[in-house]
């Protein structure tokens, strides 16, 4: 196990009270598995309960630091979701970490898949972490605790009955966030990236079919996003251990083990770039952009209430996280390139995109609302300039 191969610290979690739905498999034995190395109490929560039990004695036979339970349930079902409160706090008293990695992928083109299919993936998908999130909430907030949802990489054609809910999963998860600041809770959305588990290769078969591509084909066009079931499972482990930085935030399976130094894939790639790379001149491009950036944040500040609003509820749409958030990313970055740290920047060029099509949009806005026309040439100059400094940079990436 990687945890181990690095020693990663058995008492990380200890104790934690993690519950975790669809643990019986795929992803989710392996995040068990992960969360029992930590030392945490482990809920498996699982529909399927020879997958269940069986995910609970292999861990359990390997006499890890923590242990495995396994609770029989299908969560779309909300008096069995009531069962599971009552189970889990007289038995535990308390939940410190829900993790809504349950999920089914109904597929098909959207004219084919039945109605009663979207209403089961609408239950499983989105409603259960819904209602999980509600049941276990008020607890929490006397504990502390944490809420993790597990979207998907990106929306994909014929698995529109999947990635709408698990898109707006994601939705649910930034705006809880709000609304439980300064609680103790935190949330955040932790993508595992693409495995080859039963249930996405099924749906490989079935998308690569529909497009007229082999599967060979489509897996060549995931193949930055491929990754093994242990990295992914590991991921959700270690991003708990380290909740607090990720709070309100999307993020992914593999760049938690970069951040935590667990893979180090970062650095050969830094060092193979060192060489092609002119750093003094991505240190410049990004320097300038990071200061248009702060000056933005705090010119929004000082706007009137409902512009404001506006302003930080549109960002947070267009680039996935809070503006205070990105904020507080591009310092991380600003400090590490400072000390010649190029990892996580060179593995940021998501990030840079995002940026860049949030600029783009800021001039589609502007072209709705500027009405003088010498003003409104300069400031979509202005931004051309900045999407042109992030092309730059994307380009390197
Ligand atoms: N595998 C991937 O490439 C991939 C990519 C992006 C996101 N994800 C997400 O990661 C998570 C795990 O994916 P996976 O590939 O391991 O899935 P999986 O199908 O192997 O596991 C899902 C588990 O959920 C359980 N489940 C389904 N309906 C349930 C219900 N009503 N009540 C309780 N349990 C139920 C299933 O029995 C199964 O054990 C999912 O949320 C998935 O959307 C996976």
């Amino acid at each position: 196990m990687i945890l181990e191969k690095n020693n990663y610290d058995k008492n990380a979690l200890k104790n934690k009270i993690v519950l975790i739905t669809g643990g019986g498999g795929g992803i989710g034995i392996e995040a068990s598995r992960a969360f029992a190395y930590m030392g945490a109490h482990v809920i498996i929560a699982e529909i399927d309960a020879g997958r269940g039990k069986q995910a609970q004695k292999l861990i359990n036979a390997e006499d890890l630091n923590g242990i495995v339970d396994f609770f029989q349930i299908d969560i779309t079902d909300e008096r069995q979701i009531d069962k599971l409160y009552k189970y889990i706090m007289d038995k535990y008293t308390r939940l410190d970490v829900l993790i809504n990695n349950a999920a089914i992928v109904p597929m098909g083109a959207i004219d084919t898949v039945s109605i009663s299919d979207w209403d089961l993936s609408y239950a499983v998908n989105l409603r259960a972490p819904v209602l999980l999130t509600k049941k276990f909430i008020s607890s929490m907030k006397d504990t502390g605790g944490i809420i993790v949802f597990v979207p998907s990489a990106a929306p994909t054609p014929y698995m529109s009955a999947y990635e709408i809910f698990k898109t707006a999963q994601m939705e649910f998860c930034n705006t809880l966030c709000e609304e439980i600041e300064g609680t103790g809770i935190i949330t955040y959305s932790i993508a595992p990236g693409f495995v080859k588990t039963d249930t996405a290769v099924k749906a490989v078969e079935i998308v690569a079919f529909s497009l007229g591509i082999t599967t060979e084909e489509f897996y060549k066009s995931l193949e930055e996003l491929i990754t093994d079931a242990e990295i992914a499972g590991v991921g959700y482990a270690v991003s708990v251990v380290m909740a607090k930085q990720y709070n309100g935030k999307e993020i992914m399976s593999y760049q938690v083990l970069m951040d935590s130094g667990l893979i180090s894939n970062d650095k050969e790639k830094s060092n193979s770039m060192q060489t092609q790379v002119d750093f003094d001149n991505l240190s410049f491009l990004f320097k300038s952009l990071a200061d248009v950036f702060f000056d933005q944040y705090q010119n929004w500040q000082k706007k009137k209430l409902f512009q404001k609003q506006f302003i930080f509820s549109d960002f947070k749409k267009q680039m996935g996280l809070p503006a205070e958030n990105f904020k507080i990313q591009i310092e991380a970055l600003q400090g590490q390139i400072n000390n010649n740290e190029w990892g996580n920047f060179l593995d940021s060029k998501k990030m840079f995109i995002k940026w860049r099509c949030y600029y783009e949009h800021q001039i589609k806005l502007l072209q709705g609302y500027e009405k003088n026309a010498a003003q409104l040439r300069s400031d979509t100059k202005l931004l051309n300039s900045w999407i042109e400094n992030l092309q730059e940079i994307i380009k390197i990436l």
